[in-house]
Order: C-alpha cells, then sequence, then structure tokens
C-alpha cells in the first residue's frame, strides 16, 4: 500500500464523474462530507437531520458529498445507483480515482479545487465525515462574528502528535515519508470549520506540498507553510462523547461536532436538538461541566 502510494504520489488530477450545481451567489455555509458510495443509509440521515441545507436562521447552507470509486459493494457495481441518487439530490461530487484510506489526500486536493472553481461564493465551509452529528445552527452562530475573507480555521486541534512508527497500526507512517519527530498542529477530521480565504489559500499551497496519505495531516501541513494557526474549540468533538452522555440533548445544544454516530444515533439526536419544546437551562451546565470532568 505504502509503495503503490509513493509510486503515484505524482498523480494529482482526477477527472471529475458527478459534479453538483456550482454554487449561487449569497450561499453562506457549504457542508462538505467525505463519503463513500457504499455509505447511502449515512448520506440517506444527513439529507434529512442536521445537512438539510436551504435557508438556515436567515441564511444559505449547502450540501455536498465527496466520493471516489467503489468497484463493487454486496457484488453490484454502483454506478447505477449513484447516478440514480445524484439525479434525485444532486449533491455528489465524485471523481474518478479508488476510494481508499491511502486516497483520502487526493480527495482533499480535488475538493480544494472545485471549490476554487465552483464554489468560491460560499463564505464558510464545514468539512467532515458522514458519521458525524453536525450542529449546524451552532456553526452559523459562531462564524457570524468572523469575516469569511480573513483566515479561519478551527476545530478540535491536536499538538505535537508523533507518527505512528509502529507497523501494525492503522497510522503507520515510516520514516521516508515523514522523517520529522512530530506532526504540524492539525484538526481532527472528523470535522472542522473554514473561512472562504482558507480554503482559497489551502488550495494555493497544496500544490507545492508532497501529498501526504493521512489527509488530516496533511491539511496541518499546508496550515503550517500558509502560517494560518488553527484555532482549537471545545465543541468539535471529533474522538466522541462517553456513552453515558450520548442521548444527553443538553449536551448537544453547546457542541458543534460528535464524531462516531451512527445513522439511529444521529436521528434520535437531531429530534432532541430541533425539540423547541425542550428546555435544559439547568442541566446544560451540568453535562457539560461532566462532560469536562470526562474528557478534558
Ligand atoms: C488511488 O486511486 C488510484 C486511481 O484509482 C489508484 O490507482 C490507486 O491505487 C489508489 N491508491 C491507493 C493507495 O489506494
Amino acid at each position: 500500500m505504502y509503495q503503490k502510494f509513493l509510486a503515484y504520489k505524482h498523480c494529482r488530477t482526477f477527472q471529475a464523474l458527478l459534479k453538483p450545481k456550482e454554487c449561487t451567489a449569497g450561499l453562506f455555509l457549504l457542508l462538505v462530507i467525505k463519503s463513500t458510495a457504499p455509505n447511502i443509509d449515512r448520506r440517506v440521515t444527513i439529507r434529512n437531520t442536521w445537512g438539510k441545507g436551504g435557508v438556515i436562521n436567515g441564511v444559505k447552507v449547502k450540501l455536498v458529498f465527496l466520493l471516489g470509486i467503489t468497484e463493487r459493494f454486496l457484488g453490484q457495481p454502483l454506478y447505477q445507483s449513484l447516478a440514480t441518487e445524484y439525479r434525485q439530490y444532486g449533491d455528489i461530487l465524485q471523481w474518478d480515482f479508488q476510494d481508499s484510506f491511502f486516497n483520502l489526500t487526493l480527495k482533499e486536493i480535488h475538493f480544494l479545487r472545485w471549490f476554487a472553481t465552483d464554489c468560491s461564493s460560499a463564505k464558510y465551509v464545514f468539512k467532515g465525515d458522514d458519521d458525524v452529528f453536525v450542529n449546524v445552527f451552532n456553526i452559523i452562530e459562531y462564524v457570524k462574528y468572523f469575516n469569511p475573507d480573513r483566515d479561519l480555521f478551527v476545530g478540535h486541534i491536536l499538538y505535537n502528535a508523533i507518527p505512528k512508527r509502529n507497523k501494525k497500526l492503522k497510522y503507520f507512517i515510516p520514516d521516508i515519508m515523514y522523517k520529522n519527530k512530530a506532526y504540524p498542529p492539525y484538526a481532527g477530521g472528523g470535522g472542522y470549520v473554514m473561512s472562504r480565504r482558507t480554503v482559497l489559500q489551502l488550495h494555493q499551497v497544496a500544490a507545492d506540498v508532497d501529498l501526504f496519505p493521512i489527509d488530516d495531516v496533511f491539511v496541518g501541513m499546508c496550515l503550517f507553510r500558509l502560517k494560518i494557526t488553527p484555532v482549537p474549540h471545545n465543541g468539535f468533538r471529533t474522538l466522541g462523547v462517553p456513552d453515558a452522555f450520548m442521548f444527553d440533548p443538553c449536551l448537544y445544544k453547546d457542541l458543534i461536532v460528535v464524531h462516531r454516530l451512527n445513522p439511529a444515533q444521529i436521528w434520535i439526536m437531531w429530534s432532541l436538538v430541533t425539540d423547541t419544546n425542550f428546555r435544559c437551562a439547568k442541566d446544560e451546565k451540568d453535562s457539560a461541566r461532566k462532560l469536562n470532568v470526562n474528557l478534558i
């Protein structure tokens, strides 16, 4: 896998197979979700819950899924079902490369390119995985105090992460791929938020940065070159929350993203977060306090 990665590292341009319509003027927030063809249930869930899009709290929100190719799933080639999904929802952006763990960085640079050409009207971008719960209302509230044409990169920031040198681990990186002792600061890939300016800057600098198999770290390397300091925020729980708090809706009212939820968990949280009759003024502080004790 590593040899293959190094051998193909210079191939950085693949054709788009499916493309959403160009973004329109006045788009406030673009939700960009890394998915794969077989994850149909996750896309259905996101479209029907937090990723609905349209006008939310007075601003325009749009959802796009990023996909590569999956040759076969359940013995079926998936291009036909994807084409049907695309016709119905128009929210799929797919390129002609294999959807594999080591190709996630390819997905990243292709997304940056598409944004620069087709979607730079968007003021802010949330980029994340297809197994997260996102409180879009909180993102809108948070970014409205910023300027989209100034740099902003916010998420769960990891500092001084050390490359895994044990061959058996998923994120193993041999010395020849990365010599330094630690990675530059980077955001957990479960989800982070960027301003338009930062996305465009990342697009420019990415052309000069060698592809690196871990996409979150690759983005960290680009930020480092740009001298953009990623901003840490407690509301990004890319490592998940303890089971005991999973269905504590007050908790979700404070959060921006929670990683590793299945579709059922996302539906339940969505119903709780959008229940306007629900009040948890007192409990809210309580659960946040409990969460801090457990996680920080
Ligand atoms: C990435 O995608 C390309 C094009 O489909 C493929 O040739 C290559 O093997 C993939 N790389 C990895 C590491 O999976």
